[in-house]
């Protein structure tokens, strides 16, 4: 292991050891261990409800685990969600969080206060010594969005945005504090295919570009194309983790989706193969979430 802060260098960037959340009696997560190495893009799967996001969010400092420790190139991480930014863990939401009512370039020069000395609230007052810094955040805020393919709509409104280039433009914030890891939760959810390959494509130019990857994700073609390694989390517990073939294969990970209830199920009894019928669940599960995901959109953090 590794405390070198250029990011360059190999070895463990996330190292999380027995991480339990409890909400009073419900044990959310329960004694989780998952490592993230540089340059390594890792998955995170499992039904709904199973504690994917509750334990990015312990990983965040938006909770503070009951139980467990999370370290970041060495160092054990702050409860606070700022400095676990500022340390260099960079997330997306589940239920996008855009500031709805500024352009894409301002909500990606939000992202990068972390990054400059002027702070927040001297970057949206533009306060003297702003000027200075403006020039090069603007730079850096643009690089980002040719990278995420959104430079055309730089003087967009975020809440006018179509919802795949929301997602996107959730990514470009978060990349503007400069992470050595970022956490997405369910990018595509929502997404045509298109736009999820695409969104693939990105989340590989940002591994080459130096920043390891932990992403949540209902899509299994998504996850097991994408991911180095893969942990599947079943009622808040780590079931089994590996490479996408070995996952992919374990009876266990395909019982867990079975297990799943599908709410609105239309029947689909027909005898299917457990693969496809998997296939089935998990795109129920991305329907859903992506309906619960619409009627966040605009909110503001
Ligand atoms: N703030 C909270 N208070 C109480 N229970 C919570 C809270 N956040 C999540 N939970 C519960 O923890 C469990 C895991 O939820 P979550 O992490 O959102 O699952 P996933 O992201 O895998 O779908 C669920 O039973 C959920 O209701
Ligand atoms: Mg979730």
């Amino acid at each position: 292991m590794t405390t070198t802060t250029l990011g360059t260098t190999t070895g463990t960037v996330l190292e999380a050891s027995g991480v339990t959340m409890r909400f009073g009696g419900l044990t959310a997560v329960r004694d989780v261990s998952l490592t993230v190495g540089s340059g390594e893009i890792v998955g995170l799967i499992g039904p709904n409800g199973a504690g994917k996001t509750t334990f990015f969010n312990c990983l965040t400092g938006l909770y503070v685990p009951t139980e467990g420790a999370v370290s970041y190139k060495g160092t054990r991480l702050s409860r606070k969600p700022h400095l676990v930014t500022q340390a260099g863990i960079a997330r997306t939401f589940q239920n996008i969080r855009l500031f709805a009512n500024m352009t894409v370039l301002e909500n990606v020069l939000v992202g990068r206060h972390t990054r400059t000395k002027e702070g927040l609230w001297s970057a949206l007052l533009r306060g003297p010594g702003f000027k200075k810094a403006e020039t090069t955040s603007e730079e850096r805020a643009m690089e980002l969005l040719e990278f995420t393919g959104l430079a055309h709509k730089r003087d967009h409104l975020a809440r006018n945005l179509p919802y795949g280039e929301q997602r996107k433009l959730e990514i470009a914030r978060a990349l503007a504090s400069e992470p050595g890891l970022l956490l997405l939760d369910e990018p595509t959810a929502g997404m045509n295919p298109q736009e999820t390959r695409a969104t693939q494509d990105l989340v590989f130019a940002i591994r080459d570009r130096g920043t390891a990857v932990l992403v949540i994700e209902h899509d299994m073609r998504f996850i097991f194309n994408l991911c180095d390694r893969v942990a599947v989390l079943v009622q808040g517990q780590k079931l089994v983790e590996g490479t996408p073939d070995i996952v992919q294969a374990d009876e266990r990970v395909i019982a867990a989706y079975l297990g799943t209830p599908v709410e609105n199920g239309n029947g689909n009894g027909n005898g299917d193969s457990t693969a496809e019928t998997a296939e089935e669940a998990s795109k129920t599960n991305t329907a859903e979430t992506a309906e619960a995901a619409d009627e966040e959109t605009g909110d503001t953090p």
